[in-house]
């Protein structure tokens, strides 16, 4: 508690010294994380004994810049009695836990940042469609009343609600566990060991591709592999010793310029902008639903105030601005923005149309996921369009085409349509005329929409002459090799 009191008192110093000497952000954070003097005697304690039961955890401890700022175990171990995850051990009251709340004391700008977050909120997807496939169709609730396919699996991206049993131990349904937005005990929100792993808390070990990628990658999200493909990957792999990874300060095109990493565009300093915690800061899309639409498209139609995606934007673009022009960044955009779009309107929009239209006639069933078009749907834009534009944001071409919009188009095409169709033929075979003449109808509107034509070769003759003499004249170059 002591030590505590002290930090909380050069907080507040440096936050007044802050606002009345117009010292840098740098200059405050700086004040604020002054080290101890010395080791507390509590620290010193649990360190000793430590050293011998878990030397490796001693040792990481050892290598942090923590131990050379004299910031020991008691210092983020901690708790009051009142603590709902207090234990008593060795004549200490601490927890297991060590919360965004509780290294607050000491980083509450980095904490609050990140509460803002939607990393912060990624603990609350109980309700979601997906969470229905976790807890009921591949799992059943056979540990303490939850699927071990949602502990193991999304509650260890997520994060889990974190319970403590009458005994005071973590209940192993929820702890171990790190996700990004874990519900803590004290009521804070998060886990800082997502990307800072323990007891190292080392800047290189975060500011690298594999921190985020134990949860962004895979066939629904994968930045990872990505990144790894495009240009940017290409450059940090062959120079990631020239990073200088460890430095604490790390600003792109003064400290570094090889390669930018995850960190570098979502979360770093440039010469105009401050570290951010809030990863969504410099995003302009939301490449997550069904329909993207822009980042704070949500706020502003529940009213809320928020950095617009043209705001965020720009910062993104000063990131891009260490390394590239103006004119190749705007370049890029248009590039970007398009292949969302495109995404948009050819196949999102028609296909929630199809399933709305389904849905609103009454020809399936109230269950989601018992009927193949909805895993058809599903895998369209939640799998396939998702990386169809995460491929495009993140220059990615194979991501784009082969595991992107190729199989969006090959789902909709192959998949969608034909079992839709299955609907219209049941609604005739079961007399319910008007039903099927209404599913048909909204299906021959976005058919006979010029980027669908294709499809009842009905598109004009000109277009057809056009790829026929663009297809002979490949032919013919081909045939001269
Ligand atoms: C005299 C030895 C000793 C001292 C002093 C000591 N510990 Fe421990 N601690 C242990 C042992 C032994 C364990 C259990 C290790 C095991 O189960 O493998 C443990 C477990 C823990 C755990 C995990 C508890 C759990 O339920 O998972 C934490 C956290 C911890 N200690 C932190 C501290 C802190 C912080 C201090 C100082 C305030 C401290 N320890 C002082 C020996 C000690
Ligand atoms: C900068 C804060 C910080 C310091 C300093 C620190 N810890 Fe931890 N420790 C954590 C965090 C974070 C976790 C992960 C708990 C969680 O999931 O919230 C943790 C987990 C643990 C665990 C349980 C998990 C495991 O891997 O078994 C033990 C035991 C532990 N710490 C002991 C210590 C000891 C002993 C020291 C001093 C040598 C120490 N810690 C110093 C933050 C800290
Ligand atoms: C009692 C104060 C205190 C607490 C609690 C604390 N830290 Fe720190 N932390 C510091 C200080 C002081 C430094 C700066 C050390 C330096 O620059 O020499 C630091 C530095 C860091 C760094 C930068 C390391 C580097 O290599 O420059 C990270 C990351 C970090 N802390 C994360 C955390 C996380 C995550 C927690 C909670 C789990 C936490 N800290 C809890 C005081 C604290
Ligand atoms: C490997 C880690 C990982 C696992 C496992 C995982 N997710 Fe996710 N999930 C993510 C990431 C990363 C995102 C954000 C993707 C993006 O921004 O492109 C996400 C996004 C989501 C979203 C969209 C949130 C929004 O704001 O639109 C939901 C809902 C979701 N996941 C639910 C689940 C459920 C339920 C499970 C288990 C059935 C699960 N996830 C398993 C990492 C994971
Ligand atoms: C999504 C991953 C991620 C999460 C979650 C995260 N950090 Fe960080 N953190 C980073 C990265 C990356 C850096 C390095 C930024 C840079 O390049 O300087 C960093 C830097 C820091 C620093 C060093 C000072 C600075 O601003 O550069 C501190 C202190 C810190 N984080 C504390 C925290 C705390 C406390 C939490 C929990 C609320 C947390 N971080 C959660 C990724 C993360
Ligand atoms: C060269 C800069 C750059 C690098 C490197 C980079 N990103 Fe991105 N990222 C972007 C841009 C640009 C966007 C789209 C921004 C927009 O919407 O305006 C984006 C979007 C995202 C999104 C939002 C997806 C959604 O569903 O809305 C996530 C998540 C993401 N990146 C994670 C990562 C991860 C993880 C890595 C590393 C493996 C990474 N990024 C590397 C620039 C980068
Ligand atoms: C422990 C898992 C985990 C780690 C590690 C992680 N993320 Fe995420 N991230 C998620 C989840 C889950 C979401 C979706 C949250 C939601 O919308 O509910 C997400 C969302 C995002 C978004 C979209 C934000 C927005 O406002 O729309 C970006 C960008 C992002 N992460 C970047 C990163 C970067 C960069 C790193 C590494 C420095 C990282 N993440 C590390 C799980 C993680
Ligand atoms: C630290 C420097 C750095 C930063 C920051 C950076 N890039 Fe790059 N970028 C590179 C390098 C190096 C290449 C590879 C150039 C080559 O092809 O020779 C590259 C290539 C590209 C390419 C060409 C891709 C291809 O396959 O030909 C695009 C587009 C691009 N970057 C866009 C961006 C955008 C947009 C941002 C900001 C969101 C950004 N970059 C940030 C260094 C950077």
């Amino acid at each position: 508690m002591k030590i505590i009191r002290n930090v909380l008192t050069l907080s507040a110093f440096a936050v007044l010294a802050f606002f009345g000497s117009g010292q840098s952000y740098a200059e405050s954070q700086a004040l604020m994380l002054k080290p101890f003097a010395s080791l507390s005697e509590e620290s010193k304690v649990c360190a000793s004994c430590h050293k011998e039961k878990n030397p490796s955890l001693y040792n990481q401890w050892g290598h942090s810049k923590h131990y050379g700022a004299n910031v020991g175990c008691y210092e983020c171990h901690q708790a009051n009695e009142s603590d709902v995850d207090a234990i008593r051990h060795e004549n200490f009251t601490i927890s297991v836990i060590v919360s965004p709340k509780d290294c607050s004391s000491c980083h509450n700008a980095e904490v609050e940042e990140f509460a803002k977050s939607h990393h912060a909120s990624a603990g609350r997807i109980i309700g979601s469609l997906d969470n229905m496939l976790a807890e009921v169709i591949e799992g059943a609730l056979t540990m303490n009343g939850q699927s071990p396919a949602a502990v193991n699996g999304c509650w260890q991206c997520h994060g889990s609600e974190v319970k403590v049993m009458a005994n005071g131990d973590l209940d192993p349904t929820t702890w171990p566990n790190t996700g990004i937005g874990r519900l803590n005990p004290d009521g804070s929100v998060g886990a800082c060991t997502a990307c800072h792993q323990r007891h190292e808390f080392s800047l290189a070990q975060a500011r690298r591709p594999e921190a985020c990628g134990k949860c962004h990658l895979g066939p629904d999200h994968p930045q990872k592999e990505i990144y790894e493909e495009s240009k940017h990957g290409i450059n940090f792999q062959a120079n990631v010793d020239r990073l200088n990874l460890n430095s604490s300060k790390w600003i792109v095109g003064e400290d570094y310029d090889a390669a930018p990493t995850c960190a570098t565009c979502h979360m770093s300093a440039t010469s105009e902008l401050p570290v951010t915690h809030d990863v969504g800061d410099r995003i302009s899309w939301t490449l997550r639903p069904a329909i993207s639409e822009k980042i704070d498209a949500q706020a502003i139609k529940a009213g809320k105030e928020t950095k617009s995606w043209q705001d965020r934007r720009a910062d993104m673009q000063a990131v891009c601005s260490a390394c590239h022009t103006s004119s190749m960044i705007d370049n890029f955009y248009q590039q970007f923005d398009s292949l969302v779009e495109l995404y948009n309107d050819k196949f999102a929009r028609p296909g929630k149309k199809l399933m709305d239209t389904l849905n609103a006639q009454g020809v399936m069933t109230p269950v989601a996921f018992d009927e193949k078009i909805e895993w058809t749907w599903f895998y369209l834009w939640h799998h396939e369009g998702r990386r169809a534009r995460h491929g495009a944001a993140m220059m990615a071409p194979d991501y784009t085409q082969w595991h992107g919009m190729y199989e969006v188009a090959e789902r909709f095409y192959m998949e969608l349509i034909p079992e839709y169709n299955e609907y219209i033929e049941k609604a005739e075979h079961d007399g319910k005329t008007e039903v099927a003449e209404a599913l048909k109808a909204v299906l021959q509107e976005i058919l006979e929409s010029p980027e669908h034509l294709w499809f009842t070769g009905n598109e004009p003759q000109d277009v057809k002459d056009a790829r026929k003499k663009a297809q002979a004249e490949f032919q013919s170059r081909y045939a001269n090799q």
